[in-house]
């Protein structure tokens, strides 16, 4: 009997109001009516212990100095590692809205002078590596025209300013070459179209036949 294909673990980042609820929310469905098994998952996962401190930080209702609240996001992601792991060795592919790359970027922005884009990314080291992640990269001119930014932490234009900065530093690296940015300043249909195409290549190609990496930097 042959073993069961294993699933493939696609992350969508971006900045806030990017669409990429919308977008891994139709990934979904399309990888669906394709005939796959998939688990959406978000990061934070507000719902855990770990979770529910991260949002009431977001919130502004907590203060957390800035490497304890890295370090916590970054352990709300290893909490979940196990589950990401069985699923894709059973088959079921799994679409993530947010990963590792904005645990990063996000921390890297505050400008502490402690807390650099190459620390930030030490705690990540070991977590399931994307075989995809679409950056979903949207101009501040295109991001200020949809609509406004709600109360959380972080919703700020010059904070997402850097934040993007970061992300197309990240894209640069060669030990991200599973990152692809897409347009997102396209129609929402446009960018589907994009995502459908860089997912059916990622199916068609021989990645899949390779054991899940773990991230190394
Ligand atoms: P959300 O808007 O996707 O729910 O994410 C909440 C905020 O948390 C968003 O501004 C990005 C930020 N964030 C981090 O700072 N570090 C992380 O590891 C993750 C996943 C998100
Ligand atoms: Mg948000």
């Amino acid at each position: 009997m042959s073993p069961v294909p294993r699933g493939a673990l696609i992350v969508v980042e971006g900045l806030d109001r990017a669409g990429k609820s919308t977008q891994c929310e139709k990934l979904c469905r399309w990888l669906e009516q394709e005939g796959r098994r998939v688990k959406h998952m978000r990061f934070p996962n507000r719902s855990t212990p770990i979770g529910k401190s991260i949002d009431s930080y977001l919130r502004g209702e907590t203060q957390q100095e800035d490497h304890v609240i890295h370090l916590l996001f970054s352990a709300n992601r290893w909490e979940a590692a196990p589950q990401i792991i069985e699923h894709i060795r059973s088959g079921t592919t799994v679409v993530i809205d947010r990963y590792y790359y904005s645990g990063a970027v996000y921390s890297a922005a505050k400008k502490n002078p402690n807390l650099t884009l190459e620390w930030a990314i030490q705690p990540e080291i070991g977590l399931p590596k994307p075989d995809l992640c679409i950056f979903l990269d949207i101009s501040s001119t295109d991001a200020a025209a949809r609509s406004g930014f709600g109360g959380e932490r972080y919703e700020t234009s010059e904070m997402q300013k850097r934040v993007r900065n970061l992300f197309q530093e990240l894209l640069q690296k060669p030990q991200n070459k599973e990152m692809v940015a897409v347009n997102a300043g396209d129609s929402m249909e446009e960018v589907h179209e994009t995502m459908r195409r860089l997912g059916n290549k990622l199916f068609e190609g021989e990645g899949l036949s390779k054991p899940l990496k773990s991230f190394d930097y």
